[in-house]
């Protein structure tokens, strides 16, 4: 049993310090925010992701999972704290690391004897060895000695707990063999699964996040890109993607076009790979022609909208989704935001359905109809359009929905329908690299 100190309650310090408890670790969570503190004393979880309730409630349960405000609280015992606070995109789209470095100031006034610092959260190269200065310089014991690690994260939102307790792979980057030990101590029980750990130095282990993160946003792009060629040259990308992901060597996974990528890493981590890049004298071209595709899928999207609709200019539109992707109530960089502001700008209602995400986006947009169900969302609509490919909206009744929407439009952003099936019931219909699966325009 090791003594472990996580600083920060989001999304990768509840999940990662949530599972390590229940590997069998003390784990205390730490945060300045002393509501969310509260709340996760009595079992509440600030965000949905499934089966988190339960696991906290559990290791708390056991005695093995803690909650304070007070970092020298959390601090005191452990052999290890791990840094897992935001970093968010600043304006220049480069991580602001505030709130890291703020972090480090504390580790180095409280340090008074051997611990290894580890950062989980997602931070550039070179990181570490700046923080290791910041808390060498704040040490109140000038010589008091500690060794920094960098432990990256992988986590998919919405099936986060599984992806941390059976995961593809472990990176730990150090420096010594007292630390090495120490985070292969606490990866123990995935020894069982013959989890492969990568050990590596710390600027390599930095860059193995951006770099995976990258390369899973360039696939997107370069399928989205695909998707777009394929409606020029009449042919369609599900076969195309379905196809190249039989060959080994690529792999279906994150083959799917439509609405691209958002959520809280893949926008964030490609923006501040191509800011390490230039800061290093370097070019992340192909980085850069990702986000640009990715860029265009909203807008392309209302193109399709005007063209179903035969003009969008105050219409009523129903958004099934508002979440970055299903499972989650995350909206930060979500393709709905820029669909609703194209929509609002076009003088549309938009009436909008999220299974989880639409109290998030209520404090964005709290001028849209929010709505209980799909079908109330379809009431007077002209389009209606599928944004987040949530497992409720694979199965949508037709005849329900054509029963209660004005028009006869409807957009598939997820490519989860076909143009037989909603021409059968009446609707135009349109989805992203489907040449063929695309109704005459209104
Ligand atoms: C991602 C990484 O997968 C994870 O390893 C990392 O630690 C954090 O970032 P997450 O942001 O939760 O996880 O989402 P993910 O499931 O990877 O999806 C990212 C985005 O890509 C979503 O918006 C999703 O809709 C989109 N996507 C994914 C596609 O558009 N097409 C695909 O084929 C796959």
């Amino acid at each position: 049993m090791i003594r472990i100190c996580m600083v920060g309650t989001g999304y990768v310090g509840l999940v990662s310090g949530a599972c390590m408890a229940d590997f069998g670790h003390h784990v205390t969570c730490v945060d300045i925010n002393a509501e969310r503190i509260r709340g996760l004393e009595r079992g509440e979880i600030p965000f949905y992701e499934p089966g988190l309730d339960r696991l906290v409630l559990k290791n708390v349960q056991e005695g093995r999972l803690f909650f304070t405000t007070s970092l020298a609280e959390a601090f005191k015992d452990a052999s290890v704290v791990f840094i897992a606070v935001q970093t968010p995109m600043s304006g220049s789209g480069e991580a602001d690391l505030q709130y890291v470095m703020k972090v480090g100031e504390q580790i180095g006034a409280l340090l008074d004897g051997y611990k290894v610092i580890v950062t989980k959260s997602t931070v550039p190269v070179g990181t570490n060895r700046r923080l290791a200065e910041v808390i060498s310089t704040h040490l109140k014991t000038p010589g008091t000695p500690f060794d920094m690690a960098s432990n990256p994260e992988f986590l998919r939102e919405g099936s986060s707990i599984d992806d941390f307790m059976r995961p593809d792979r472990v990176v730990i980057g150090t420096e010594t063999e007292r630390s090495e030990k120490l985070l292969r101590d606490i990866y123990r029980p995935l020894f069982l699964l013959d989890t492969p750990i990568v050990k590596t130095g710390i600027e390599t282990a930095e860059l193995i996040k951006y770099a995976s993160n990258s390369f899973l946003a360039v696939k997107i792009s370069f399928i989205n890109e695909i998707a777009r060629l394929a409606e020029r040259v009449g042919a369609d990308v599900f076969d195309v993607a379905k196809s190249m992901g039989l060959d080994k060597r690529i792999g279906p996974k994150f083959l799917h076009a439509g609405l691209g990528f958002g959520g809280s890493c893949l926008p964030k981590d490609t923006n501040a790979i191509v800011h390490i890049a230039q800061e290093a004298g370097s070019d992340m071209s192909i980085v850069r022609a990702a986000i640009g595709v990715n860029a265009d899928l909203p807008g392309r999207a209302l193109a399709k909208a005007e063209s179903l609709t035969g003009g969008l200019q105050g219409r009523t539109v129903a958004l099934l989704g508002l979440a970055f992707k299903p499972n989650t109530d995350d909206i930060r960089s979500a393709p709905s935001l820029d669909l609703v502001a194209g929509l609002k700008t076009r003088g549309c209602t938009v009436r909008v359905h999220d299974p989880a995400a639409a109290e998030n986006f209520k404090l964005v947009h709290p001028d849209l109809v929010y709505c209980r169900s799909p079908y109330e969302a379809c009431e007077g609509a002209d389009l209606v359009v599928l944004v987040t490919e949530w497992n409720q909206y694979r199965q949508l009744d037709f005849a329900a929905i054509a029963a209660k929407a004005a028009g006869r439009a409807f957009l598939d952003c997820r490519n989860v329908y076909n143009r037989p099936h909603l021409e059968a019931h009446g609707f135009r219909y349109d989805c992203f690299g489907r040449a063929g699966q695309t109704s005459a325009p209104a």
